[in-house]
């Protein structure tokens, strides 16, 4: 399902209502939370309105458990760094037990930072489904979706479920979640807005599958929702009648 938001700051609100909703559901019926947190710029102010009232005092912080789906190999105190970015905006604002904050940390080789928190990740879903609560996953201009790259050897890994990749031309190494890892969730939100975005979205959700191109066009949740979170500038090329409007 599509729904486009008017600005930025309704999408934002939309995704911590999204959020806040799965998390209550979630602790109610299994007595916790598992969510799966995107990089990059969008989700920022999202990250802010759930440190801020109504968010703050509504979701139950004490049963929740955030993990990552990707990093750059930088210094944890590095602005490239996608857990510095959660730190800042939410987790410093926040009363969640440390124990239950899952970086990346990937200071030593990218491929044993890889295996370490594929480990992680088995033992905290005792180790057969990685059943994620919520995803939430941001795309790239190129299609890109976590780092998750167009025809780089990570998109095409069945087995794994984190492994380490390269942005191509990029001096950096990173770390990542695979796709058989984000199809196992119980619901994926994508994040997309600004202008930019409008056209690799209408490319991605309307165009031809070529999921080599495209990665974005591999997240599919075998049993698990769906969701496409829009700000109306990214979805000003989209077939009318595709989309429902979110609150304004
Ligand atoms: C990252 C993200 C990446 C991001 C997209 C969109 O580490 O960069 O995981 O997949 O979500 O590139 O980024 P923006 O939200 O900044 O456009």
């Amino acid at each position: 399902m599509i729904k486009v938001f008017s600005t930025i700051e309704t999408l934002s609100t939309g995704i911590a209502e999204l959020f806040a909703s799965a998390a209550e559901q979630a602790v109610a019926s299994q007595g916790r939370f598992s969510a799966l947190l995107s990089g990059g710029e969008t989700p920022r102010r999202t990250y802010e309105l759930l440190a801020q009232e109504p968010f703050r005092q509504r979701i139950p912080w004490n049963s929740i458990h955030l993990f990552w789906g990707d990093e750059r190999c930088v210094a944890d105190t590095d602005p490239r760094s996608n857990a510095h970015v959660v730190r800042q905006t939410l987790l410093d604002r926040v009363p969640m037990p440390e124990r239950q904050i899952h970086p990346i940390t990937c200071d030593g080789s990218p491929q044993t930072a890889a295996s370490a928190y594929e480990t992680s990740l088995r033992s905290h879903f005792s180790d057969d489904k990685a059943r994620f609560d919520l995803v939430m996953l941001g795309l790239g201009d190129d299609g890109h979706t976590a780092s998750l790259f167009p025809g780089t050897a990570a998109l095409r890994e069945q087995h794994h479920w984190v492994i380490a990749t390269q942005k191509p031309g990029e001096d950096i190494m990173r770390v990542t979640v695979t796709i058989p890892l984000l199809n196992q969730a119980g619901l994926v939100v994508f994040l997309v807005a600004g202008p930019g975005k409008a056209s690799v979205l209408r490319r991605v959700l309307e165009g031809p599958l070529t999921p080599d191109l495209f990665p974005a066009q591999r997240v599919k949740p075998v049993d698990g929702g769906l969701l496409w979170y829009v700000e109306e500038s990214a979805a000003r090329l989209l077939s009318p009648g595709i989309h429902t409007r979110g609150k304004m």
